[in-house]
Protein backbone atom coordinates (compact mmCIF):
# COMPACT_ATOMS: atom_id res chain seq x y z
CA UNK A 1 0.00 0.00 0.00
CA UNK A 2 1.01 3.52 -0.27
CA UNK A 3 1.52 5.17 3.14
CA UNK A 4 0.27 8.79 2.84
CA UNK A 5 2.56 11.45 4.70
CA UNK A 6 -0.31 13.84 6.64
CA UNK A 7 0.02 17.62 8.24
CA UNK A 8 -1.64 19.06 11.08
CA UNK A 9 -4.10 20.90 9.55
CA UNK A 10 -7.92 20.53 9.68
CA UNK A 11 -7.86 18.82 5.72
CA UNK A 12 -5.47 15.92 6.45
CA UNK A 13 -6.75 15.12 10.07
CA UNK A 14 -9.93 15.09 8.98
CA UNK A 15 -8.70 12.20 6.07
CA UNK A 16 -6.88 10.74 9.27
CA UNK A 17 -9.77 10.60 11.22
CA UNK A 18 -11.59 9.12 8.13
CA UNK A 19 -9.46 6.48 7.29
CA UNK A 20 -9.09 5.64 11.55
CA UNK A 21 -13.08 4.91 11.01
CA UNK A 22 -12.51 3.28 7.87
CA UNK A 23 -10.58 0.71 9.58
CA UNK A 24 -7.47 1.73 8.20
CA UNK A 25 -3.83 2.15 10.31
CA UNK A 26 -2.77 5.42 11.13
CA UNK A 27 0.45 6.49 12.63
CA UNK A 28 0.31 9.50 15.20
CA UNK A 29 2.67 11.87 17.76
CA UNK A 30 2.69 11.43 21.14
CA UNK A 31 4.70 12.89 23.97
CA UNK A 32 6.08 9.61 24.49
CA UNK A 33 6.69 7.60 21.51
CA UNK A 34 4.30 7.41 18.05
CA UNK A 35 1.84 5.13 17.84
CA UNK A 36 0.43 3.11 15.51
CA UNK A 37 -3.20 3.81 15.62
CA UNK A 38 -6.39 1.69 14.89
CA UNK A 39 -10.37 1.97 15.83
CA UNK A 40 -10.92 0.32 19.08
CA UNK A 41 -14.30 -0.51 18.03
CA UNK A 42 -13.11 -2.15 14.91
CA UNK A 43 -11.87 -5.96 15.79
CA UNK A 44 -10.64 -6.34 12.37
CA UNK A 45 -8.19 -3.10 12.36
CA UNK A 46 -7.04 -3.53 15.27
CA UNK A 47 -6.42 -7.33 14.88
CA UNK A 48 -4.39 -5.72 11.70
CA UNK A 49 -2.28 -3.71 14.12
CA UNK A 50 -0.50 -6.68 14.98
CA UNK A 51 0.39 -7.76 11.57
CA UNK A 52 1.80 -4.38 10.70
CA UNK A 53 4.01 -4.72 13.70
CA UNK A 54 4.77 -8.25 13.46
CA UNK A 55 3.71 -8.45 17.57
CA UNK A 56 2.82 -11.37 19.01
CA UNK A 57 -0.85 -11.32 19.77
CA UNK A 58 -0.59 -12.13 23.26
CA UNK A 59 0.54 -8.66 23.94
CA UNK A 60 -2.68 -6.13 25.06
CA UNK A 61 -2.91 -2.82 23.47
CA UNK A 62 -3.09 0.54 25.18
CA UNK A 63 -6.60 2.12 24.07
CA UNK A 64 -6.14 6.34 23.53
CA UNK A 65 -8.49 8.81 24.46
CA UNK A 66 -9.10 12.13 24.04
CA UNK A 67 -11.84 13.14 26.65
CA UNK A 68 -12.19 11.90 29.79
CA UNK A 69 -15.75 10.67 29.79
CA UNK A 70 -14.14 8.38 27.12
CA UNK A 71 -12.72 6.37 30.31
CA UNK A 72 -15.91 5.70 31.87
CA UNK A 73 -17.24 4.06 28.16
CA UNK A 74 -14.07 1.90 28.26
CA UNK A 75 -13.82 0.75 31.79
CA UNK A 76 -16.71 -1.61 33.82
CA UNK A 77 -15.38 0.16 36.77
CA UNK A 78 -13.56 3.32 38.17
CA UNK A 79 -12.80 2.82 41.58
CA UNK A 80 -12.18 5.81 43.83
CA UNK A 81 -8.61 5.11 43.46
CA UNK A 82 -8.98 5.22 39.42
CA UNK A 83 -10.75 8.69 39.72
CA UNK A 84 -8.34 10.23 41.43
CA UNK A 85 -6.06 9.43 38.85
CA UNK A 86 -8.36 10.48 36.29
CA UNK A 87 -9.21 13.49 38.11
CA UNK A 88 -5.69 14.59 39.51
CA UNK A 89 -2.54 13.31 36.96
CA UNK A 90 -4.58 12.73 33.39
CA UNK A 91 -3.74 13.56 30.78
CA UNK A 92 -0.10 12.05 31.38
CA UNK A 93 2.32 9.66 30.45
CA UNK A 94 0.66 7.23 32.47
CA UNK A 95 -1.56 4.11 31.16
CA UNK A 96 -4.20 3.23 33.77
CA UNK A 97 -5.39 -1.02 33.60
CA UNK A 98 -9.17 -1.19 34.82
CA UNK A 99 -11.54 -3.73 34.99
CA UNK A 100 -13.27 -3.77 30.94
CA UNK A 101 -16.67 -3.36 29.53
CA UNK A 102 -17.28 -6.57 27.04
CA UNK A 103 -17.52 -3.67 24.30
CA UNK A 104 -13.60 -4.15 24.06
CA UNK A 105 -12.84 -7.01 22.32
CA UNK A 106 -10.34 -9.96 23.27
CA UNK A 107 -8.25 -9.06 20.91
CA UNK A 108 -7.42 -5.45 22.31
CA UNK A 109 -6.62 -7.27 25.75
CA UNK A 110 -5.40 -10.30 24.49
CA UNK A 111 -8.48 -12.22 26.54
CA UNK A 112 -7.51 -10.35 29.78
CA UNK A 113 -10.82 -8.85 31.55
CA UNK A 114 -8.28 -5.72 31.94
CA UNK A 115 -8.21 -3.03 29.78
CA UNK A 116 -5.43 -0.59 29.06
CA UNK A 117 -6.33 3.57 28.98
CA UNK A 118 -4.36 6.29 28.45
CA UNK A 119 -4.84 9.96 27.39
CA UNK A 120 -2.03 11.30 26.42
CA UNK A 121 -0.36 14.76 27.33
CA UNK A 122 0.60 16.07 23.69
CA UNK A 123 -1.77 18.23 22.29
CA UNK A 124 -1.21 16.95 18.75
CA UNK A 125 -2.07 13.35 20.31
CA UNK A 126 -5.14 14.74 21.47
CA UNK A 127 -5.95 16.61 18.04
CA UNK A 128 -5.83 13.70 15.92
CA UNK A 129 -8.11 11.53 18.88
CA UNK A 130 -10.54 14.00 18.59
CA UNK A 131 -10.54 13.96 14.78
CA UNK A 132 -10.72 10.03 14.90
CA UNK A 133 -14.14 10.46 17.08
CA UNK A 134 -13.54 6.83 18.60
CA UNK A 135 -11.12 5.57 20.75
CA UNK A 136 -8.69 4.65 19.75
CA UNK A 137 -5.53 1.69 20.21
CA UNK A 138 -2.62 1.98 19.94
CA UNK A 139 1.32 -0.09 20.45
CA UNK A 140 4.25 1.94 19.57
CA UNK A 141 4.53 2.37 16.09
CA UNK A 142 7.66 0.61 15.43
CA UNK A 143 8.26 -3.22 14.28
CA UNK A 144 7.76 -5.82 16.71
CA UNK A 145 11.42 -6.08 18.87
CA UNK A 146 12.71 -2.08 18.00
CA UNK A 147 13.39 0.58 19.44
CA UNK A 148 10.29 2.70 19.68
CA UNK A 149 9.97 5.40 17.22
CA UNK A 150 10.37 9.28 18.43
CA UNK A 151 9.92 11.15 15.33
CA UNK A 152 7.65 10.31 12.20
CA UNK A 153 10.70 9.77 10.05
CA UNK A 154 11.48 6.79 12.40
CA UNK A 155 8.16 5.32 11.84
CA UNK A 156 8.81 5.88 8.52
CA UNK A 157 11.98 3.91 8.48
CA UNK A 158 9.51 0.94 10.20
CA UNK A 159 6.14 1.13 8.83
CA UNK A 160 6.58 2.57 5.60
CA UNK A 161 4.07 0.86 2.61
CA UNK A 162 2.36 -1.55 6.02
CA UNK A 163 0.07 1.55 7.06
CA UNK A 164 -2.27 4.19 5.68
CA UNK A 165 -0.92 7.39 7.05
CA UNK A 166 1.84 8.14 8.95
CA UNK A 167 1.00 12.26 10.52
CA UNK A 168 4.20 13.90 10.24
CA UNK A 169 4.05 15.48 13.62
CA UNK A 170 6.80 16.60 16.42
CA UNK A 171 9.89 14.97 17.66
CA UNK A 172 8.73 13.00 21.00
CA UNK A 173 10.00 15.47 24.21
CA UNK A 174 9.72 12.06 26.60
CA UNK A 175 11.23 9.87 24.46
CA UNK A 176 10.38 6.54 26.43
CA UNK A 177 6.77 4.89 26.62
CA UNK A 178 4.39 5.59 29.05
CA UNK A 179 3.84 4.46 32.79
CA UNK A 180 1.79 1.43 33.33
CA UNK A 181 -0.37 1.44 36.54
CA UNK A 182 -2.22 -1.26 37.39
CA UNK A 183 -5.73 -0.08 39.43
CA UNK A 184 -7.29 -3.41 38.41
CA UNK A 185 -6.59 -5.53 41.74
CA UNK A 186 -6.43 -5.02 45.84
CA UNK A 187 -2.81 -2.69 45.57
CA UNK A 188 -1.88 -0.40 42.86
CA UNK A 189 0.73 -1.94 40.94
CA UNK A 190 3.27 -0.52 38.32
CA UNK A 191 3.85 -3.03 35.27
CA UNK A 192 5.54 -0.63 33.11
CA UNK A 193 7.84 2.16 34.67
CA UNK A 194 8.25 5.55 33.14
CA UNK A 195 8.40 9.68 33.25
CA UNK A 196 5.15 9.29 35.65
CA UNK A 197 7.20 7.53 38.99
CA UNK A 198 5.66 5.47 41.95
CA UNK A 199 5.81 8.27 43.98
CA UNK A 200 3.96 10.95 42.31
CA UNK A 201 1.22 8.25 42.17
CA UNK A 202 1.74 7.20 46.01
CA UNK A 203 1.02 11.45 46.59
CA UNK A 204 -1.85 11.78 44.96
CA UNK A 205 -3.59 8.08 46.15
CA UNK A 206 -1.97 8.21 49.61
CA UNK A 207 -1.34 4.64 50.13
CA UNK A 208 2.28 2.83 48.76
CA UNK A 209 2.24 1.54 45.05
CA UNK A 210 4.81 -1.40 44.35
CA UNK A 211 6.83 -1.17 41.28
CA UNK A 212 6.34 -4.54 39.65
CA UNK A 213 9.43 -4.07 36.98
CA UNK A 214 12.28 -3.70 39.05
CA UNK A 215 15.20 -3.85 36.42
CA UNK A 216 17.78 -4.70 38.77
CA UNK A 217 15.75 -7.57 40.17
CA UNK A 218 14.64 -8.82 36.69
CA UNK A 219 18.33 -8.78 35.10
CA UNK A 220 18.86 -12.24 36.69
CA UNK A 221 15.28 -13.31 36.14
CA UNK A 222 14.09 -16.34 32.98
CA UNK A 223 11.16 -14.42 32.11
CA UNK A 224 13.19 -11.40 30.21
CA UNK A 225 15.48 -13.28 27.67
CA UNK A 226 13.54 -12.15 25.05
CA UNK A 227 15.07 -8.57 23.45
CA UNK A 228 13.00 -5.21 23.06
CA UNK A 229 13.74 -2.36 21.92
CA UNK A 230 17.18 -3.86 20.28
CA UNK A 231 19.26 -2.36 18.21
CA UNK A 232 20.33 -4.86 15.12
CA UNK A 233 23.94 -4.61 16.29
CA UNK A 234 25.35 -6.36 19.74
CA UNK A 235 24.82 -3.74 22.62
CA UNK A 236 26.68 -4.17 26.67
CA UNK A 237 25.27 -2.06 29.12
CA UNK A 238 27.67 -0.90 32.07
CA UNK A 239 25.60 0.32 35.40
CA UNK A 240 29.26 1.89 37.43
CA UNK A 241 30.09 4.70 35.01
CA UNK A 242 33.81 3.72 35.59
CA UNK A 243 36.26 4.59 32.88
CA UNK A 244 38.59 1.91 33.29
CA UNK A 245 36.38 -0.87 32.97
CA UNK A 246 34.77 0.86 29.88
CA UNK A 247 38.05 1.46 28.16
CA UNK A 248 39.04 -2.27 29.00
CA UNK A 249 35.98 -3.51 27.48
CA UNK A 250 35.81 -1.66 24.19
CA UNK A 251 39.64 -2.36 23.60
CA UNK A 252 38.77 -5.97 23.88
CA UNK A 253 36.07 -5.46 21.37
CA UNK A 254 38.68 -3.66 19.11
CA UNK A 255 40.84 -6.60 19.34
CA UNK A 256 38.16 -8.96 18.25
CA UNK A 257 37.46 -7.19 15.15
CA UNK A 258 34.56 -4.93 16.12
CA UNK A 259 34.29 -1.28 15.28
CA UNK A 260 32.45 -0.29 18.91
CA UNK A 261 31.28 2.80 20.22
CA UNK A 262 30.38 3.89 23.46
CA UNK A 263 27.07 5.68 24.58
CA UNK A 264 28.01 7.28 27.94
CA UNK A 265 27.63 9.95 30.02
CA UNK A 266 31.37 11.56 29.79
CA UNK A 267 32.14 11.01 26.32
CA UNK A 268 35.29 13.26 26.71
CA UNK A 269 36.79 10.56 29.07
CA UNK A 270 37.86 8.28 26.35
CA UNK A 271 40.84 9.74 24.73
CA UNK A 272 40.28 8.75 20.48
CA UNK A 273 37.53 5.82 20.98
CA UNK A 274 33.94 6.09 18.98
CA UNK A 275 31.86 8.11 21.61
CA UNK A 276 28.38 9.18 21.79
CA UNK A 277 26.67 11.09 24.55
CA UNK A 278 24.09 9.83 26.32
CA UNK A 279 23.07 12.43 27.54
CA UNK A 280 23.74 14.61 30.82
CA UNK A 281 20.10 14.65 32.84
CA UNK A 282 17.21 11.74 32.70
CA UNK A 283 15.29 14.02 30.65
CA UNK A 284 17.71 14.16 27.78
CA UNK A 285 18.76 10.79 28.04
CA UNK A 286 15.21 9.55 27.31
CA UNK A 287 14.31 11.72 25.24
CA UNK A 288 17.34 10.64 23.19
CA UNK A 289 17.66 7.05 23.88
CA UNK A 290 15.71 5.22 21.09
CA UNK A 291 16.78 8.01 18.09
CA UNK A 292 20.44 7.26 19.50
CA UNK A 293 20.07 3.66 19.67
CA UNK A 294 18.83 3.59 15.76
CA UNK A 295 21.57 6.06 14.74
CA UNK A 296 24.58 3.96 16.62
CA UNK A 297 23.22 0.93 14.56
CA UNK A 298 23.96 2.06 11.47
CA UNK A 299 27.65 3.08 12.08
CA UNK A 300 29.12 0.69 14.69
CA UNK A 301 28.68 -2.94 14.82
CA UNK A 302 28.57 -3.08 18.80
CA UNK A 303 27.16 -0.58 21.25
CA UNK A 304 28.32 -0.36 24.66
CA UNK A 305 26.42 1.87 26.82
CA UNK A 306 26.68 3.20 30.22
CA UNK A 307 24.22 4.86 32.53
CA UNK A 308 24.33 5.70 36.66
CA UNK A 309 21.58 7.58 37.11
CA UNK A 310 20.08 6.22 40.76
CA UNK A 311 16.59 8.73 40.59
CA UNK A 312 12.98 6.98 39.99
CA UNK A 313 12.96 8.08 36.22
CA UNK A 314 16.63 6.72 35.70
CA UNK A 315 15.13 3.51 36.75
CA UNK A 316 12.82 3.56 34.51
CA UNK A 317 15.15 4.57 31.51
CA UNK A 318 17.28 1.65 32.86
CA UNK A 319 14.52 -1.12 32.18
CA UNK A 320 14.64 0.04 28.43
CA UNK A 321 18.27 -0.17 28.39
CA UNK A 322 18.21 -3.78 29.99
CA UNK A 323 16.16 -4.89 27.20
CA UNK A 324 17.82 -2.82 25.09
CA UNK A 325 20.80 -4.95 25.57
CA UNK A 326 19.12 -8.25 26.03
CA UNK A 327 20.26 -8.19 29.63
CA UNK A 328 23.93 -8.29 28.84
CA UNK A 329 25.32 -6.11 31.64
CA UNK A 330 28.92 -6.18 32.18
O1 LIG B 1 3.57 5.58 25.71
C1 LIG B 1 2.89 4.61 25.37
O2 LIG B 1 2.23 3.92 26.17
C2 LIG B 1 2.85 4.28 23.86
C3 LIG B 1 2.13 5.42 23.15
C4 LIG B 1 1.89 5.14 21.69
O3 LIG B 1 0.92 5.72 23.80
N1 LIG B 1 2.23 3.01 23.63
C5 LIG B 1 2.85 1.84 23.96
O4 LIG B 1 2.15 0.70 23.62
O5 LIG B 1 3.93 1.79 24.52
P1 LIG B 1 2.80 -0.75 23.62
O6 LIG B 1 1.80 -1.59 22.93
O7 LIG B 1 4.16 -0.70 23.01
O8 LIG B 1 2.85 -1.15 25.11
C6 LIG B 1 1.66 -1.46 25.81
C7 LIG B 1 1.99 -2.00 27.18
C8 LIG B 1 2.53 -3.40 27.09
O9 LIG B 1 3.58 -3.54 28.05
C9 LIG B 1 1.31 -4.24 27.46
O10 LIG B 1 1.67 -5.50 27.98
C10 LIG B 1 0.63 -3.36 28.50
O11 LIG B 1 0.80 -2.04 27.99
N2 LIG B 1 -0.82 -3.64 28.63
C11 LIG B 1 -1.80 -3.39 27.73
N3 LIG B 1 -3.00 -3.82 28.18
C12 LIG B 1 -2.78 -4.36 29.40
C13 LIG B 1 -3.64 -4.97 30.39
N4 LIG B 1 -4.95 -5.13 30.20
N5 LIG B 1 -3.05 -5.41 31.52
C14 LIG B 1 -1.71 -5.26 31.71
N6 LIG B 1 -0.87 -4.68 30.83
C15 LIG B 1 -1.39 -4.24 29.69
MG1 LIG C 1 6.26 -1.07 22.24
Amino acid sequence: METKYLQFNSADLSLAGELIRQGELVAFPTETVYGLGANALDVRAVSSTYVAKGRPSDNPLIVHVWDKSQIYEIAREVSADAEKIVDQVMPASLTVVLPKRDTISDVITAGLDTVAIRMPSSVQAREFLRYAQVPVTAPSANLSGRPSPTSWQRVRDDMDGRVAAILCGEDCNVGIESTVLDLSGAHPLILRPGVVTAQQIEQVLGKSVEVVTNPKSKVNSPGVRYRHYAPKVPMALDLSGDVAKLTAYYDGLVKQGFTPVLLVEQPQSYGNRNVYPIGSTDEQVAQALFENLRILEEKYDYIVASFTSNTAFGQSILNRLVRAAGNNII
